[in-house]
């Protein structure tokens, strides 16, 4: 007998995106710059010297991608407000034009039936915050909370969930330790300083809504199991290592009120004492996680390999994507349940997931035909049933992403869209994975069961 695929009747169909990544226009009516702009520009930091100035232009297409949303069946759509259209200087002075973007997009969502859920900050910051000394000021905490409450003000009416920060550990990790993502320093001593500032903003954040805010507000973290090489003691150690920097750096605070022991013995001297004072903060209650799932990660000890004398072995005989990362659903279902068993039963949403693939090239009119990329979602959608089987309190899915759109450090070389987008012409085109996504949206993943 096959089994049942179907989900909650509540669970919500999304997909995801995020401001820098999509709108274009970075500077139209008004915006001041932001980290990514700066980043962007300086020469050798993306691939191909792309940058967002265009990038789909959503800032003008956003009636008609809410259009290919319902037609593909979303019920709901993440996204992120860009904080420097809203503040050109990150704060004080607002800038209405820049509301009225998102204001307008809010409206189109609803009129189609799509719940928003706002990312309040997808790493685009103003670049007049950076010159302030960015996360590594402790007063980020309070510009952070000034403008998300602007948000709420303007849009909680009509928004039910909102997202804090989007994935913290990148936002350190890359933008502070390894210098490839804005704003590009290179100092793992700023790490655990960043990291903290970002608890400090997120808790914040939270109590601002806690003010007048009358729905939910979460956090989204990006987790990768790590599986040890082999069952040496100093491979498994590295493992943890490992786990504690990039999925517990940011839970255990939030939700136990300490960093991993591991974390803090990796950094010694560079991990600083913290007032004790700021942990309530940190650990303000909220209501939901977003979980951004992509890959697994194997891991050795590596003793050169600073500051965690950890490396990944790559999986050789298991397909990779486009990104080199390994495709691999079982530990999808395997992070959830870690997650219910180590911080408790909490409301999880699937906030990316998804995959970068060649898709073949593009001819006007017809469908673009990306297999992997439907037995990515296939696979990975199985294993979040199997995780709702387990007792997880899933409630959403969102693919990564709506749309092909700039990868970062990698501009427009790696497609993740179940949309494609021509960047010559603009035009987009459904993928398969988009119509097998609305086939499983229209049958509450009943289709999943076949082959
Ligand atoms: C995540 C980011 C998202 C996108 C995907 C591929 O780390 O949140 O913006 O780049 O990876």
């Amino acid at each position: 007998m096959s089994r049942d695929y179907r989900f909650p009747d509540r669970f919500l169909w999304g997909a995801a995106t995020s401001a820098y990544q999509i709108e274009g226009s970075t500077r139209a009516d008004g915006a001041g710059p932001s980290i990514w702009d700066r980043f962007s520009h300086t020469p050798g930091n993306i691939a191909n010297g792309d940058t967002g100035d265009i990038a789909t232009d959503h800032y003008h297409r956003f009636k008609a991608d809410v259009d290919l949303m319902a037609q593909v069946g979303l019920t709901s759509y993440r996204f992120s407000i860009a904080w420097a259209r809203i503040l050109p200087e990150g704060t004080g002075r607002v800038n209405a034009a820049g509301l009225a973007f998102y204001d307008k997009l809010i409206d189109a969502l609803l009129a189609k039936n799509i719940a928003p859920m706002v990312t309040l900050y997808h790493w685009d910051l103003p670049e007049a915050l950076d010159a302030r000394g960015g996360w590594l000021n402790r007063d980020i905490a309070n510009w952070f909370a000034e403008y998300a409450d602007i948000c709420f003000r303007a849009f909680d009416d009509r928004v039910p969930r909102w997202v804090t920060l989007n994935e913290p550990w990148v936002i350190t990790h890359e933008g502070y330790g390894i210098g490839t993502h804005a704003p590009g320093r290179r100092n793992f001593r700023e790490v655990p300083i960043v990291t903290h500032n970002l608890l400090r903003a997120h808790g914040s954040a939270v109590q601002a809504y806690r003010a007048n805010g009358k729905h939910e507000i979460g956090l989204v973290v990006n987790l990768e199991p790590k599986y040890p090489a082999s069952d040496r003691p100093d491979d498994i150690a590295a493992s943890a290592r490992a786990d504690a920097y990039m999925n517990r750096q940011y839970l255990d605070p939030v939700f136990l009120g300490h960093y991993p022991r591991e974390l803090v013995d990796a950094f010694r001297d560079a991990w600083p004492e913290f007032p004790a004072s700021d942990w309530p903060l940190i650990q303000t209650p909220f209501d939901f996680l977003g979980v951004n799932y992509y890959s697994r990660n194997v891991v050795r000890d590596a003793p050169r390999d600073l500051p965690l004398r950890a490396a990944r072995v790559r999986q050789e005989g298991n397909q990779h994507t486009e990104m080199d990362w390994e495709v691999f659903p079982a530990a999808l279902t395997r992070v959830l349940v870690w997650v219910k068993e180590r911080y408790g039963n909490r409301p999880i949403y699937i906030a990316e997931n998804g995959a970068a693939f060649d898709d073949p090239p593009h001819t006007s009119g017809a469908i673009v035909n990306d297999p992997l990329r439907v037995w990515y979602l296939r696979e990975h959608l199985r294993a979040a049933h199997d995780a709702i089987a387990q007792g997880v309190d899933l409630r959403g899915y969102y693919a990564w992403s709506l749309l092909d759109n700039f990868e970062w450090a990698f501009g427009y070389s790696k497609r993740f869209g179940i949309v494609h987008v021509d960047f010559d012409t603009l035009e987009r085109t459904l993928k398969s994975s988009a119509q097998f996504y609305a086939e499983v949206i229209r049958s509450h993943g009943a289709v999943l069961a076949g082959a």
